[in-house]
């Protein structure tokens, strides 16, 4: 298990008060019935429930709660996102990819299986998560919504896009423009994606969510940028996953653009700005920790 927990402790409080909720929701959408392979379901599960640090369930509810709402009312979205992201982990790490052995503290699934369970455990989560929306979203309004914004963030002009870009990026000179579309649309799509999903179903207004997309655009380029700095500074064992993988692999990143101290007050600024935001909302508490834990990381 990752021991990647920043040094926050309103950030434990709050991930100890939504921790059941998100693992309620995985246990009650994932897959209860199916007749699929027994070794496809097992890889799928693998991944899932290796330790990943839940943030974008988090995000999630606590933007349902932000905008008013109950955080019970994003568990279906919580863990549609958890699917997604954790297939954008499996497919990142399989070796035409990142080529990485480790993640979440564990060998990776194309590792502990191989490359084509891999391959089909990242689908079967991708779709799983879209078919879990539409089934159990209540309000059919809602479950459109959602649905559409899941898939803009982690299709074309989201995650897959960025992941292209960042691959395309390798041994590539310095560019600022370029690392800001690859971090937005890689990482930063599916965080922003998190909190207009939970806000939706926790009845946010227009101007809410308006709000929330500019502190989720923020919040999920600066958890990028800190992602690029770990990689430099953190161990293994913090991580749950192998550090030095971006030098070795000529990526593109922060740190190698503009220096790691630069790097990390270009965080510090991106969450300033992003919590500025949160003013406007009855019950912003638990979004600004989030922001402000996204930021610490890299301290
Ligand atoms: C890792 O995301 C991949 C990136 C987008 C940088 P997380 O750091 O949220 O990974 P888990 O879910 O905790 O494993
Ligand atoms: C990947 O970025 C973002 C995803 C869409 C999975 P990285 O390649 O930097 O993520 P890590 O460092 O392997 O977790
Ligand atoms: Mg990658
Ligand atoms: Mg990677
Ligand atoms: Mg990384």
């Amino acid at each position: 298990m990752p021991n990647d927990k920043g040094n926050s402790s309103e950030f434990e409080r709050l991930v100890d008060r939504m921790s059941t909720l998100v693992n309620q929701a995985l246990k009650r959408f994932a897959w209860p019935r199916t007749n699929a392979p027994r070794r496809l379901i097992e890889a799928m599960e693998y991944s899932l429930y290796a330790g990943g640090k839940r943030l974008r369930p988090l995000l999630a509810l606590c933007a349902a709660e932000a905008v008013g709402g109950r955080p019970d009312d994003a568990l279906p979205a919580a863990a549609a996102l958890e699917m997604i992201h954790t297939y954008s982990l499996i497919h990142d790490d399989l070796p035409a990819m990142d080529d990485d052995d480790l993640r979440r503290g564990r060998a990776t699934c194309h590792k502990a299986y191989d490359e084509a369970t891999a391959i089909l455990a990242g689908d079967a989560l991708n779709t799983y998560a879209f078919e879990l929306v539409l089934e159990h979203v209540p309000d059919p309004r809602h479950a459109v919504a959602v649905g559409l914004e899941l898939a803009r963030a982690a299709g074309i002009d989201g995650m897959v896009g960025g992941q292209m870009a960042d691959v395309e990026a390798e041994g590539a000179a310095p560019d600022l423009q370029r690392l800001v579309y690859i971090h937005e649309h890689k990482t930063g799509a599916l965080i922003a994606g998190a909190v207009t999903c939970g806000a939706i179903l926790g009845g946010a207004s227009p101007p809410q969510l308006d709000c929330l997309r500019r502190y989720g655009r923020g919040i999920g380029l600066a958890f990028q940028v800190v992602d690029d700095i770990l990689d430099m500074t953190a161990t293994a064992e913090q991580l749950g996953k192998s550090p030095g993988k971006d030098a070795a692999a000529n990526k593109m990143t922060y740190p190698r653009v503009m220096g790691i101290e630069k790097a990390r007050a270009h965080a510090q600024e991106l969450i300033r700005k992003a919590l500025d935001e949160l003013a406007v909302l009855p019950a912003p508490h638990g979004l600004r920790v989030v922001a402000e834990y996204f930021v610490s990381r890299a301290h």
